[in-house]
């Protein structure tokens, strides 16, 4: 009997703080049994995370750049588009929650999100000011009315000393959220 298909998660990775919990994110996707894990980054999350750490824990390359050569894939943005039962931005900056309200698709990770079919989820994180702020709101709303799925953010410790909401959702509430959308 052939081997169940895995199922293919994507994780667009953006320039946050919290990328680092993106690492464990991915570390315990990478875990589940039927599931294949792909990361792209935006340039600016490369600052926080090296792509090289994503390529370790995913088993796969990792791209940042939309005009990158792929070794493995045809055209990247499409096929990674494709081949993605999910596709969750996490951490999902103040500027990447913009781009896509928006319609701003000019890096892989807009790229991805605006050509799949595939749920998407938005796991927000950003200082507590910004996350209030009437614009984020606004985004956020028009994101929803697209299907987009909100994972946090939570009232927390923030990376500049305040506590408030903006703090990213645990790596384990984004890894359910994730299973239970693959499930679906
Ligand atoms: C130390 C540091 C931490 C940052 N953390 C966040 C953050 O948590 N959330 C956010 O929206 N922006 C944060 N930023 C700002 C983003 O990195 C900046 O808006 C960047 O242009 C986002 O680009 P991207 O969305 O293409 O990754 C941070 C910047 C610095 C220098």
């Amino acid at each position: 009997m052939a081997a169940p298909r895995s199922k293919t998660v994507v994780i667009g990775v953006t320039g946050s703080i919290a990328c680092y919990k993106a690492c464990e994110v991915v570390s315990a996707l990478r875990k589940l049994p039927g599931a294949e894990v792909r990361v792209v980054m935006t340039r600016d999350a490369t600052r926080f995370v090296s792509p090289m750490t994503f390529q370790t824990l995913s088993g796969h390359p990792v791209y940042h750049d939309l005009f990158d050569a792929p070794e493995e894939w045809d055209l990247l943005h499409t096929s990674l588009a494709a081949a993605a039962a999910v596709v969750a931005i996490c951490p999902a900056t103040m500027n990447i929650l913009g781009k896509l309200a928006h319609g701003l698709c000019d890096d892989l990770v807009t790229g991805v999100v605006f050509a799949t079919k595939a749920p998407v989820l938005l796991v927000p994180a950003m200082h507590r000011e910004m996350y209030a702020h009437p614009t984020t709101r606004r985004n956020l709303a028009a994101l929803k009315q697209c299907g987009y799925e909100c994972v946090g953010p939570v009232h927390g410790a923030l990376a500049c000393g305040v506590v408030g909401m903006g703090h990213m959702a645990e790596p384990e509430t984004v890894v359910q959220a994730i299973r239970r959308t693959l499930a679906r």
